[in-house]
């Protein structure tokens, strides 16, 4: 039995990283996909390489216009949403002194304000049928990283969305299950391009070979928020899922 068989899914953020890994994992365990992205021409190559079961909509996840039409596209190709995957996300370095008010905006903006439109619209397209909402976070919702201090607080935004979220839906009798996954490093085109020329090797977290490493791979991550959107996690919502390898209690 695949695990996610004819659900119909909004994955932001699709086109590239633990995104595609998802839309990828998502469509071998039987889901309809909608690729959502604002990097249209990577959108695309992916649908096409998806066939039938997955389609791509221009999508800025800032914007509330394109949220509407992003649903509306599901509903017409595929039918009523059961699984929004707000994952869509950028970092922009930066500490307390080095930091722009423009710089933090925008964070808050595309990391924060995003995914409070994603559940509004998402809440609304599911509350008749129920469903499950994915929140991507990060680690640095907790953990101090002192030149991720937008990023990070954008994180810690996604944390209390997810949890107030998840709370009105119990409260208000709404089959809807909504849940935050806090990763360490994920080795994307993200995390590549805050440590260029690295090889693999070096960052990717390995018990035996490379204790320090604190990369995962994508598809790792996929696999928990496929967990997350599908209803063998039916007994969890309002968690943050700490997918971190045990960073958090290090004390770094
Ligand atoms: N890579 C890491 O180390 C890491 C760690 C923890 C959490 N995350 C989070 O995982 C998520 C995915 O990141 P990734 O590492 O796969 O990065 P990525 O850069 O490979 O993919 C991010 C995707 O989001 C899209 N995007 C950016 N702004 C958008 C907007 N306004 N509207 C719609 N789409 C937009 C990009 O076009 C891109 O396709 C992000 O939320 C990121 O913060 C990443």
């Amino acid at each position: 039995m695949k695990q996610v068989e004819n659900k119909v899914t909004l994955v932001t953020g699709g086109a590239s990283g633990v995104g595609r890994e998802l839309v990828l994992l998502l469509l071998r365990e039987g889901a309809r996909v909608v690729i959502s992205d604002v990097n249209e021409a990577a959108g695309q190559t992916l649908a096409t390489e998806c066939g039938a079961g997955a389609v791509f909509v221009r999508h800025d996840v800032t914007q509330e216009a394109d949220w509407q039409a992003a649903i509306a596209t599901a509903q017409q190709h595929f039918g009523p949403l059961d699984i929004l995957v707000n994952n869509a996300g950028i970092l922009i370095p930066g500490n307390v002194e080095t930091a722009t008010l423009a710089q933090f905006q925008q964070l808050m903006q595309v990391n924060a304000a995003s995914v409070f439109l994603g559940c509004h619209y998402g809440v609304a397209a599911m509350k008749e049928r129920g469903g499950s909402i994915v929140n991507m976070a990060s680690v640095s919702s907790w953990l101090p990283v002192e030149n991720y201090l937008g990023y990070s607080a954008s994180k810690a935004a996604v944390g209390a969305i997810t949890r107030t979220t998840a709370l009105y839906c119990r409260n208000n009798g709404l089959a809807i299950r909504v849940n935050s996954v806090h990763p360490d490093g994920i080795y994307t085109p993200m995390m590549q391009a805050s440590a260029p020329g690295v090889p693999a090797k070096f960052l990717l977290y390995d018990p035996k070979t490379n204790p320090k490493g604190r990369a995962t791979l994508p598809d790792k991550i996929a696999q928990v928020m496929l967990f997350l959107a599908s209803d063998a996690s039916s007994a969890i919502s309002g968690a943050e899922i700490r997918a971190d390898s045990a960073i958090l209690g290090m004390g770094l």
